[in-house]
This record gives C-alpha cells, sequence and structure tokens, in this order.
C-alpha cells in the first residue's frame, strides 16, 4: 500500500517526537518549574533586577540544582556551594565551557578570554594570564597599586563629595597602567572613559538571558532594519565602541614602544614573552590586554563602593577597623601590606563585603560539554550552567542572618578562624574558570579599605531636616553588579592625615 508523502511525514514527526519525549521521561532532570508547551519556562525565567533572589527562591522550592529549559535551551541553576564543588570544581573538565552568547558575536566580544569557549586558544591566554598574575607574580604590579591608591587618597582629601567618581578613576587607572602602561589624567581621560563605556556594555550583553536571542540564537540573521530587531541596532553601534577600545588603547602603547617611551604592562611583557613551545601573536596579546581593560575596573570598583556602602551602615564595624588599625600601624605613615598579617579584622572587612555584596551575583555561566549525572539527575550536554553566588552567601546554614554585615563571622579569638567558611573563594568564581585577575584585586582593594578607614571617618550624608540619608542596598543587573550611585559623608579623622597622606604621594612617586 502506497502512503501518501505527509502521511509518512506525518508518522516521522510524531516518531521523533516521541523518541525525545522518552528520553527525557527516562532520564530524570533536575525539579524545577513546570514548563509550557514549546516555550518551557520561558515566563519563569527570572528576569532584573536580582533576578538571583528569585532564583534562589525557586530553590528553596525546588533544591540546591534546579532546572529550567527555555524554549530549547537547557539552564541548570546551581545554588549551594556543596553542588559547586561537586560539579564546577571536581569535574571541573566537563563544566569549563562557555555558552555562546548571539550578541557576543555581534558586538565581536568573541576573543574574550571572559568568553571565549574552552579550548586551545583560551589554554593560551590562561597561560599568559597566570604567568603575569599567579599569587607571586602579582606581587609585581604592587608598586602600580600603591602609585594609584597614595594619589586618589590625596583627591579624596582634597574633594571627599567626588568620593563616587574617585573610586571609578582609581579603578580604572589602575587596569590602564597595569593593561597598557598608560598614565591616567585626573580628568576626562580619554583611555579611561572609553574603557568605562565598553565595559558597561560588554556586562549587559554577556549577562546569559538578557535578550531573547541568547534564547533564540537564529534570531540574530535578522537583519538590523527589521521591526523589533532593536539589539540588532544596538550590538551594531555597541560593536564599533567595542572595536575603539580593543585597537585604539592598544595601537597607543605599540606606538610608545616604537619610540621607546612605553612604560612596563602587560602588553610590553607579553610581546616579548614565550609560552612553552608558543610564542603568542600580536593579535592574541591585544586580545589579552582588552580583556584586562574590560574585566578589571569595574569588578574591583564594585567591590570599593559597596565597602562603603557597609561603612555608611554599620558605624560599629568601622570603629572596630579603625582601632585594630590605630593599634597596629605606627601614627607616623600609613598602613602597608607588610602590616597585613597583624590586620585579620581588615581582611574580615573584605571577605564580608564579598560575601554581602557579591561582585558577580551569577558570575558568568558555564556551559556543560559532556551529559551527566548528579544525586541520580540527568544534566544534558550543552546545558547553561548558571551557578547562583547570591545564594552561595546567603545560604543560612553556612552564613547565620546572611542580610547583617557581620566581619566578625570570620574570627575566633582576634584572629582568623580557619574553619569559617571563606566566602573570597567563591567571589573570584570557580573551577577551571576562576578569575586570573584574583591576587591583582584583591591587593588593589585590600589598599584601599586599609588606608581609607586609617584616613578616613564614613558617615551617612542628610536630609534638610537632620536625618540620615539610608542609600538603597539594591544592586543592578549585569554580569558585574554594583550599588546605584549613593552620597556620603568622608571627613579627615585628623589633619595629622592629610600629611601622611601627601608624605605617601612623595614616597611613591619617587620609588
Ligand atoms: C573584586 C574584583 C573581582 C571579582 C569579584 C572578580 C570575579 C570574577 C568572576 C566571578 C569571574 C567568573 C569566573 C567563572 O566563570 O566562574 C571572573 C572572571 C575573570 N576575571 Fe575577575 N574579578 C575581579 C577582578 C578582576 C581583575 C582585577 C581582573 C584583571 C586584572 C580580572 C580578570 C578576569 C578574567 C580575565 C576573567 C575570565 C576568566 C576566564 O573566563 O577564564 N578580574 N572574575
Amino acid at each position: 500500500m502506497d502512503l501518501p508523502l505527509s502521511s509518512l511525514a506525518a508518522v516521522g514527526l510524531v516518531l521523533v517526537l516521541f523518541s525525545v519525549y522518552s528520553r527525557r521521561t527516562a532520564r530524570k532532570l533536575p525539579p524545577g518549574p513546570r514548563g509550557q508547551f514549546l516555550v518551557g519556562n520561558l515566563r519563569d525565567a527570572p528576569r532584573p533586577p536580582e533576578e538571583w533572589k528569585a532564583y534562589a527562591a525557586m530553590s528553596k522550592e525546588y533544591g540546591p540544582v534546579t532546572y529550567l529549559r527555555v524554549l530549547t535551551k537547557n539552564v541548570i541553576v546551581v545554588n549551594t556551594m556543596q553542588a559547586v564543588t561537586d560539579l564546577l570544581e571536581k569535574r571541573s573538565a566537563i563544566y569549563s565551557d562557555r555558552p555562546q552568547l548571539p550578541m557576543v558575536d555581534i558586538l565581536g566580544l568573541g576573543p574574550l578570554i571572559s568568553l571565549l569557549p574552552y579550548g586551545d586558544q583560551w589554554k593560551l591566554y590562561r597561560r599568559a594570564l597566570h604567568q603575569l598574575f599567579n599569587e607571586t607574580a602579582a606581587k609585581k604590579w604592587r608598586g602600580v597599586h600603591e602609585t594609584w591608591n597614595a594619589r586618589f587618597l590625596q583627591r579624596l582629601a582634597d574633594k571627599p563629595e567626588d568620593w563616587w567618581n574617585l573610586t571609578l578613576w582609581l579603578a580604572g587607572a589602575n587596569i590602564v597602567e597595569l593593561a597598557y602602561g598608560r598614565e591616567a589624567a585626573d580628568h576626562n581621560d580619554p583611555c579611561l572613559m572609553l574603557g568605562i563605556q565598553s565595559l558597561e556594555v560588554a556586562s549587559h550583553v554577556a549577562s546569559f538571558g538578557t535578550y531573547l536571542v541568547d534564547w533564540i540564537p537564529a534570531l540574530k540573521y535578522v537583519p538590523a532594519w527589521f521591526p523589533g530587531a532593536q539589539f540588532k541596532r544596538d550590538g551594531l553601534m555597541w560593536r564599533e565602541l567595542a572595536m575603539r577600545s580593543k585597537h585604539l588603547p592598544f595601537e597607543q602603547t605599540m606606538k610608545d614602544m616604537a619610540v621607546g617611551t612605553s612604560r612596563p604592562c602587560v602588553s610590553t611583557e607579553l610581546l616579548d614573552r614565550q609560552l612553552g613551545a608558543v610564542s603568542l601573536s600580536e593579535d592574541d596579546v591585544k586580545n589579552i590586554a582588552w580583556v584586562l581593560y574590560l574585566a578589571g575596573a569595574d569588578t574591583t570598583l564594585s567591590a570599593m563602593r559597596a565597602f562603603v556602602h557597609a561603612m555608611v551602615l554599620n558605624p560599629s564595624v568601622q570603629r572596630s577597623a579603625q582601632a585594630e588599625l590605630d593599634r597596629i600601624v605606627p601614627r607616623s605613615r600609613l598602613p602597608q601590606m607588610s602590616d597585613r598579617p597583624q590586620l585579620p579584622y581588615i581582611d574580615s572587612v573584605i571577605r564580608e563585603t564579598l560575601r554581602k555584596y557579591p561582585v558577580a551575583p551569577l558570575a558568568i555561566a558555564h556551559r556543560l560539554m559532556e551529559d551527566d549525572e548528579y544525586e541520580g539527575m540527568h544534566l544534558p550536554k550543552g546545558s547553561t550552567v548558571v551557578v547562583n553566588s547570591w545564594a552561595i552567601f546567603h545560604d543560612e546554614e553556612v552564613y547565620p542572618e546572611p542580610h547583617l554585615f557581620q566581619p566578625e563571622r570570620y574570627l575566633r579569638d582576634g584572629i582568623i578562624d580557619p574553619a569559617a567558611p571563606d566566602p573570597s573563594g567563591a567571589a573570584f568564581g570557580y573551577g577551571r574558570r576562576v578569575c586570573p585577575g584574583r591576587h591583582v584585586a584583591d591587593a588593589e582593594l585590600w589598599m584601599m579599605i586599609a588606608t581609607v578607614l586609617s584616613c578616613f571617618d564614613i558617615s551617612p550624608s542628610k536630609k534638610a531636616d537632620g536625618t540620615d540619608i539610608i542609600p538603597s542596598s539594591t544592586m543592578c543587573s549585569g554580569v558585574v553588579s554594583m550599588l546605584g550611585e549613593f552620597p556620603c559623608k568622608m571627613e579627615l579623622r585628623d589633619e595629622a592625615k592629610r600629611q601622611l597622606i601627601l608624605d605617601e604621594v612623595e614616597r611613591v612617586v619617587s620609588t
């Protein structure tokens, strides 16, 4: 009997659907909200602001590892440190890829190591970054941090009400010198401004799920003029900005090298470097410097501003930190890195800042490279793996009363308690993708926090009626999360501190 072609196609379709259905039911996916026909959990996928809180609420209902299907994409959300350790750390060989986001391609951000798939190019760039920024090598850049920190303190003492912009300048100046050997101007430095604008865009675009095209990749072929294709128009406009940030600062460094005026920095160091049997091409070096420029400034900036926020709201913590500094650091100078082992309370303030205000609340999404099984659940190959760092840091079992800012939770008998959980590991990400800039960031942050506490009192600004302005604690969405701008009062603790700051500026300039 001859069957018409359409009937054959219908039978084929039923068989395919049946086989997909039976595969799904045979292998138990992690629990999650019930999806709808075709679109799956499109409606359940949390949206900004603070979508990490919605993921955490979901995990309370369904468990530490939850599953969403959004259209054709499998998304696994990991909400506890135990599950992160079991999956992203212990099985890092298959959890270290990145999902490929169409908007990243549209903007030309693909060669950034933070977005590269797990493969040879990524490994080469990681090796280069490891050589420059491992725990020992990172000490080499301390002079850079000290210089900019001293100049920051001087500017802060002169104009404390400008603290919001000055923290941006400090984080940016550190990174443009590190990446390109450039000295940032005090005002409107073009290199710094270009970096800041580009990284805002990159953070927005690299945050998984921001755009519909992340869920339906075929949309990237829609022409820019098509009604509703705003993402494409935005993408092409931002591409121009992203390309300027990639090429301009690096080309300037190359010109400086040609005439012998360049300063030692990541770009100059890597151009001469042999990595095993491989040497980096000029384009590779450009890509590596570019990622520092985009990944190294607003991350540290977010933590610096969070620290100020915490001090505004927690005067007793501030007093304890200042008491420790006053006890340990001689009155004749500012705190230095060599004082750090004697200042456990300051370290605890940093830990608590990174915990309470996670810089990257959902880290950067990973991608599962092979089918996996975990506690009887099937985790499908190709899934986007989102780690909810915010949930990990607000786990009441691990950090009782997590909404409180309590550096004491890391201390016992006045020293760091080795048994206390340390959030400064997870704050920098997971497995093979852990942040390569963490030692640099840690040093920069420590210097800023210790010296600001030593020199300034931080308190709330006042309203016209004399009551305190309580800043909002809401953090914006994006790969890098940031508090909204808030005013506060910064006052020199006494005039002698001004002289100490000037002495420090003189010291760093002369070395
Ligand atoms: C407080 C400051 C910082 C925090 C909290 C932070 C946090 C993170 C996190 C959570 C990730 C994602 C890890 C993952 O995928 O699991 C990451 C990646 C990365 N960070 Fe940082 N970061 C900071 C500062 C820096 C600095 C100063 C640099 C450069 C000098 C840097 C360079 C990078 C790079 C290149 C990656 C991508 C790594 C990869 O995909 O292999 N970060 N960071």
